[in-house]
């Protein structure tokens, strides 16, 4: 598997630094800081040049300046947001190099730069990853969720093409330029690759944790039911379970999801499928709980009826915490007096999350790890590259859960 060679590498080169006392990583005296391995002279990336079309093109890679950081990239993850650029190209950006779920490690960078967007420093060899969040209001960005956060001029992945072209993280290497161009990024050398391609995804759900707390219902021992046991909800349930809350049931209509949620810390799970109606649906759920309802729901899916369901799920003075609609899903019909006033529901909206929230996932994927929670298995399939149009069309096919590109 590919965890395994990405270890192995790692503990070989931890061993000669160790030897030679000279980390392979340490930065040579004189700026740009390099790695002792060549940079070639070019680079490929995927280039996305027509709808549902990625060519690979070579670039030069253009010299590193005193702020900016060249990163030989490893692996990607496909995101949604990816797949709409493929498949409609919504905002515009053909020709456009994309990939913004992406890590690598740092093969060469400037001398002003010295730490990550948290404060802590970084050196040629270690790993990175970019965040969509700016880091050009800090106050906002860092501690609440503000709606100028996604999209703009530093983001990579989502960047209009332009000379330098190694915008995107679906290619071998991506420049990260400094200044005030730069982008938000983090030093996470001590997470494994599988774990670093999943940071972003597992972001929105410590995200959309954070806003449940914010309730004061959500407890070490609620009764939680997570709806939808797509890569959302199933992270849902993982960061649930390294916060230490145990009783979780997971709702959904695939077997082999709710099988899967089980092994990421659901207790209990509830197939819709073997339900007639609402009224028999929430019994299930119910009877999955020992006869009550739930303390606090997570709605992890982008359907409507699936909204207007849940609220049939959770107790009276019970909470909500809808983040299954990334983007408009239509309307949901609900019954405002049953299922929000009588009942006293406390309901929280998440969407993306925060700089702080990023820093928080790092926490939660070593837990989970430590735990034995099989967050790897989430990425479900690994293409190279050069398959970078077969892996979006498996993406699109929902073949699985998380497509990553892993380079060699
Ligand atoms: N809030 C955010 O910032 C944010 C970020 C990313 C994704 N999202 C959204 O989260 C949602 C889930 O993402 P995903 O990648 O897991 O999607 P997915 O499509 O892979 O998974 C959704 C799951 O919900 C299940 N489902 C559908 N209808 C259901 C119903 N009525 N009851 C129970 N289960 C039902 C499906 O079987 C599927 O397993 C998407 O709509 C996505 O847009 C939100
Ligand atoms: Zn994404």
């Amino acid at each position: 598997m590919d965890i395994n060679n990405v270890n192995i590498e790692e503990i070989v080169r931890q061993v000669l630094s160790g030897m030679t006392g000279n980390g392979a990583s340490a930065p040579a005296a004189s700026a740009p800081r390099a790695a002792g391995g060549a940079i070639p002279k070019t680079a490929r990336v995927a280039m996305l040049t027509a709808l549902e079309h990625y060519d690979i093109k070579e670039f030069p890679i253009p010299p590193v300046g005193d702020d900016d950081i060249l990163v030989k990239v490893e692996g990607c993850g496909i995101c949604g947001t990816d797949a709409h650029e493929f498949k409609r190209d919504p905002f515009g950006l053909i020709p456009v190099a994309l990939g913004h779920e992406g890590t690598g490690e740092i093969v060469a960078m400037g001398k002003n730069v010295k730490t990550d967007t948290a404060g802590k420093p970084v050196k040629v060899g270690d790993k990175i990853v970019t965040c969509m969040i700016f880091k050009d209001d800090p106050e906002i960005t860092m501690y609440d969720l503000n709606k100028k956060n996604v999209g703009g001029a530093d983001v990579y992945g989502l960047l209009p093409d332009d000379d330098v072209h190694l915008n995107g993280w679906f290619s071998d290497y991506i420049f990260i330029r400094g200044g005030s161009f730069g982008s938000t990024f983090f030093n996470v050398s001590d997470l494994d690759l599988d774990s670093r391609i999943l940071i972003e995804p597992c972001a929105v759900l410590v995200h959309a944790v954070e806003r449940a707390k914010t309730t004061n219902i959500l407890r070490f021992n609620s009764r939680v039911v997570v709806q939808g046991c797509g890569p959302i909800g199933l992270i849902c349930i993982a960061v649930l379970r390294t916060m230490g809350i145990e009783n979780i049931c997971a709702v959904d209509g695939e077997q082999k999801r709710l099988d899967f949620a089980k092994r990421m810390g659901a207790s209990q799970t509830v197939n819709f499928k073997d339900f007639k109606g609402i009224e028999a649906l929430a019994g299930g759920v119910k009877d999955a709980f020992g006869g009550h309802l739930a303390d606090f729901a997570f709605q992890c899916t982008g359907s409507p009826v699936a909204h207007a369901n849940i609220y049939k799920f959770i107790r009276n003075g019970g909470g909500l915490c809808e983040l299954g609609f990334f983007i408009n899903g239509g309307d949901a019909t609900i019954n405002p007096h049953f299922d929000i006033c009588s009942k006293e529901i406390t309901t929280v909206g998440s969407w993306v999350y925060t700089l702080r929230d990023y820093a928080t996932t790092f926490d939660f994927l070593r837990r989970a790890k430590g735990i034995g929670l099989p967050m790897s298995e989430l990425i479900t399939h690994r293409f190279p590259l050069d398959q970078i149009n077969e892996a979006h069309k498996t993406n699109l096919a929902m073949a699985g859960l998380k497509i990553a590109i892993i380079n060699q």
